[in-house]
């Protein structure tokens, strides 16, 4: 689905950021994809994605850290 129409950036474009890059705040997706720079209307939907992708990588990465400790 695409979140900001002004920049083509969509909620797997920025899922991927958040786990290769460990973008976790909308200044640094901001300054990485330009979300939320031009008419500004992705702002919320782009906070959205974003906190759900946060959660999601440290859900993975507590995961994987207690399937290396089994
Ligand atoms: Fe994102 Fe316009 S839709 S800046």
């Amino acid at each position: 689905m695409y979140v900001c129409l002004c920049h083509n950036v969509t909620d797997a474009r920025i899922h991927q950021l958040v786990r290769t890059e460990g973008v976790s705040t909308m200044r640094e997706l901001r300054e990485h994809l330009g979300v939320a720079t031009q008419c500004g209307k992705c702002a919320k939907c782009a906070k959205d994605v974003l906190r759900e992708a946060v959660s999601e990588a440290r859900c993975e990465g507590s995961c994987s850290g207690m399937l290396a400790a089994a």
